[in-house]
């Protein structure tokens, strides 16, 4: 067998080269739109991974007309970025909501004083609580993306609060990263796939 650990995975090995193996950061997307219904479905798969106190911040806009477009190519920095972003079919503005905890008695009845307990904490503790899920959940979507074929390129090199100003003026939602959706170009991205670390480089065992 090519990965002799494999045999210790129980997830059918397809799967496993779609969702990761031979899933990459593509930059180019073909001329194919990426329906609701698609982001829906893969909404309803990835809602069930797990965030911290089921605090689920994570809200997300849809960017999809001439003028929002428009706005959002106006706050992100690299200009291969703006031109990944200009050219797919669907760009997804991934926000944390800072009031996650007034959802709490949906989200986490177990627990009914949750929404006291993060009422009364100071804002920067609930700030970044809900940053961290919410990149949790964004590791989720970008997951699910791939489980819908399609490809999915985050940028996090915008302006965050430009981009917060305009798209959520409120100061309920920060931004934590814009995601190019779409069925990519054979071969995207036109280089080698970046090294990752080996086991040994991560793990120790206390
Ligand atoms: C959270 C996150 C933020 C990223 N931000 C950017 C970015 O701002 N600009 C960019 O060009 N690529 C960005 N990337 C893409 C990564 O560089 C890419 O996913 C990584 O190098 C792995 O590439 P691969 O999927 O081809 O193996 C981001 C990826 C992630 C997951």
């Amino acid at each position: 067998m090519e990965h002799p650990d494999l045999a210790e995975l129980v997830l059918a090995e397809d799967a496993q080269d779609m969702l990761f193996r031979d899933a990459r950061t593509a930059t180019e997307f073909q001329d194919v739109p990426v329906s609701d219904a698609q982001v829906r479905a893969i909404y309803e798969l990835v809602k069930h991974g797990p965030t911290a106190m089921n605090q689920q911040p994570m809200r997300a806009v849809l960017v999809r007309s001439e003028p929002a477009r428009g706005r959002l190519l106006e706050h992100i920095v690299e200009n291969n970025n703006k031109a990944e972003t200009l050219a797919a079919p669907l760009s997804v503005v991934i926000a944390a909501d800072l009031d996650f905890h007034l959802r709490f008695s949906e989200t986490f009845p177990v627990l009914p004083n949750a929404e006291q307990v993060y009422a009364e904490a100071k804002s920067e503790v609930r700030t970044a609580s809900a940053v961290m899920n919410a990149h949790i959940q964004l590791a989720y979507f970008i997951i699910g993306v791939r489980a819908a074929g399609l490809a999915a390129a985050p940028v996090t090199r915008f302006d965050h609060q430009a981009l917060d100003a305009d798209f959520f003026p409120g100061g309920k939602l920060r931004a934590v990263a814009v995601v190019n959706v779409g069925v990519p170009v054979p071969g995207s991205p036109g280089y080698p796939r970046p090294p990752r670390l080996q086991y040994e480089d991560v793990f120790i065992t206390a």
